[in-house]
């Protein structure tokens, strides 16, 4: 089936045969052949700037859109998550999006998990177990399980995500690296809207007066960076100070490769991470930073 000129693939058959027709397509010379970029749809200017960036890295892009239960604690949005096929279509296919040589793919649950539940998954280990994956236990292996398994099944040069779930890319990066998968991943900047919140799909199960809350996050790193001259212990309280009153499930500073907690004494790069609750809507948000930019400009 096709929508406009781009084919929307709904079967491992139906996506398979359009990568066998990318494949023989003719290259136009980029450093990439094909892009990925995966998403569970209810799509919005975060994940059409992916696609916008997939373009200018490969020849040819496939977005997959899924809404993965493996990555959903039973108590969690799995079945009032936004879906809408036919928005995102029309989203993905306007002007300098998908074109004819690129794919949709978006399985059932059926078609990506034939035999069930998966019994052997990937496991993100230590960096699962912190944050976001303190906070959702097995969320990030849920992730990490289907990205790998939609690698294989599209087998893209390039996978695109976005910084906003920075945990996510981190252990990514971290499984394409330690299981040889051969992909270059790629992350994408962070999309707000005018006012500073972070775009996200969840942010339309927000009221009006929780909108208004909500930018209290992006308020919050902003802090975080005027203070980061000062050290992390200043980032730490400057961010928390400006969160209060709200559901606070994080504030952190940490390394961004190993996501530990930076020392108060650390100078040089760290990601400030946030996650609040606005009522049962779960956000987050972070930002990198220079610790210390000051000290280490005057020890210079
Ligand atoms: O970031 C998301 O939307 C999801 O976690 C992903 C990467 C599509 C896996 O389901």
């Amino acid at each position: 089936m096709t929508t406009r000129t781009t084919t929307l693939a709904r079967s491992r058959d139906e996506l398979a045969a359009a990568l066998v027709e990318q494949d023989g397509a003719p290259g136009r010379g980029r450093p990439y052949r094909r892009a990925v970029v995966m998403t569970m749809g209810a799509l919005h200017e975060g994940h059409l700037s992916l696609v916008a960036q997939a373009r200018t890295l490969a020849d040819h892009v496939v977005v997959t859109i899924f809404v993965n239960p493996l990555q959903f604690a039973p108590t969690e949005d799995l079945a009032r998550y936004p879906r809408d096929l036919d928005a995102d279509l029309a989203l993905l296919t306007g002007p300098d999006l998908l074109g004819p040589d690129d794919v949709v793919f978006a399985p059932d649950v059926d078609v990506m998990y034939p035999g069930g539940d998966p019994v052997v998954r990937v496991t993100a280990g230590r960096l699962g177990d912190v944050l976001e994956g303190a906070i959702r236990p097995g969320h990030l292996d849920g992730v990490l399980t289907v990205v790998l398994k939609l690698l294989h099944l599209t087998r893209p040069d390039v996978a695109l995500f976005g910084r906003k779930d920075a945990q996510q890319l981190a252990v990514v990066r971290r499984m394409v690296a330690d299981l040889e998968v051969p992909v270059e991943v790629v992350g994408a900047p962070l999309v707000r809207d005018a006012d500073g919140l972070a775009l996200s799909s969840r942010n339309a199960y927000l009221s009006a007066t929780q909108r208004e809350q909500a930018l209290a996050l992006s308020a919050a790193l902003r802090d975080g960076v005027a203070a980061a001259d000062e050290g992390a212990a200043a980032v730490r309280a400057a961010a928390t100070d400006r969160l209060a009153g709200l559901d606070v499930d994080y504030v952190a500073l940490v390394d961004p490769d190993t996501f530990d907690d930076v020392p108060d004494d650390h100078s040089g790069e760290a990601l400030l991470l946030l996650a609040a609750r606005l009522g049962t809507t779960r956000l987050i948000d972070n930002t990198a930073l220079v610790l210390g930019a000051h000290g280490r400009e005057e020890r210079a």
